[in-house]
């Protein structure tokens, strides 16, 4: 897919709580075609600290209103510094960036998306009911704070939720949510969040002889596979999260 650096402005830079915000930026170009599971680089500007873009998942795009949605979590330097945009500010982007989420054959799928791995799990969820597959959405967290969104995943699926302390939905990890126990209805299992969650996850699919991908959240460079910061271990060798990723079918994964 041909890729765009472009500078797309904010139209509403939306907190969803003290960590979480959604930016919603549109172009004066019309939106190219973007695909679940990919994402894109943003540049941080106003940060002399903060030089190397930083890759933020595809969280929804509204061709009509030709906006796109990325969904952002403060951890750091940069994040921090994105969360400070206002409406009509500029954000320098290169995109689409890297795979995709597959989805042919598949009839019935749970999405799990484990704190801001929810982020590219939204677009995946769109897709996937635009597609008529039918979708269930486990969301999960330490606290209620991190399980944003809920009402938008409603429109595309069945949403359960888990967290760690209780304080919504099921207790306890997202991965020993009740909807584990029916695994056997679904035939594909997607999910983005903490690396341990990934794993386990991975563990339950090949139990159960279900395929997994999981959307890796390496830190990365340059995005495009020039510095090799972003490499994982595959059962084919080294692979660029960037450009063979970050979508990953479990069986290719050497944890
Ligand atoms: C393909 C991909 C998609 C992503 N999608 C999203 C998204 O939709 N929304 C979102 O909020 N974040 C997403 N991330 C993570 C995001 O890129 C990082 O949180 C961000 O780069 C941190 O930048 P910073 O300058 O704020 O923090 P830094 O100052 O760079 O780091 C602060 C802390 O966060 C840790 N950290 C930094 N990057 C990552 C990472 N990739 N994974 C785990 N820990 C990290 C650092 O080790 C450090 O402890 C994605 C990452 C990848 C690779
Ligand atoms: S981030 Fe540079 S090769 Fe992937």
């Amino acid at each position: 897919m041909k890729k765009y650096i472009n500078d797309l402005t904010v139209c509403a830079n939306k907190k969803l709580n003290p960590q979480y915000f959604i930016l919603s930026l549109t172009s004066k170009y019309p939106l190219p075609e973007m695909l679940p599971g990919q994402f894109v680089e943003v540049k941080i500007n106003n940060n002399h600290d903060v030089f190397l873009r930083r890759p933020i998942s595809i969280h929804q795009v509204d061709y009509e209103k030709n906006i796109l949605y990325l969904l952002i979590k403060v951890v750091g330097k940069g994040t921090q510094t994105l969360s400070k945009l206002k409406a009509g500010d500029t954000l320098n982007i290169i995109y689409p960036l890297g795979n995709t989420f597959t989805y042919e054959g598949v009839k019935k799928a749970l999405l799990a998306g484990g704190g801001c791995g929810i982020a590219p799990m939204l677009y995946l969820a769109a897709f996937l009911h635009k597609n008529n597959i039918e979708t269930d959405i486990l969301l999960g967290g330490r606290t209620s704070e991190d399980i944003l969104e809920e009402e938008e995943f409603e429109k595309y699926g069945k949403v359960f939720v888990a967290t760690d302390d209780g304080s919504l939905g099921e207790k306890g990890f997202l991965t020993k949510h009740s909807v584990f126990e029916n695994l056997s209805s679904y035939d594909r299992l997607y999910c983005c969040g903490p690396t341990p969650m990934m794993k386990v996850m991975a563990g339950i699919a090949t139990e159960k002889n279900i395929d997994c991908e999981v959307s890796l959240e390496n830190l990365m460079a340059c995005g495009i596979g020039a510095c090799l910061c972003c490499v994982t271990a595959t059962t084919e060798g080294h692979k660029c999260v960037c450009t063979e990723g970050p979508v990953f079918n479990t069986k290719q994964l050497i944890w």
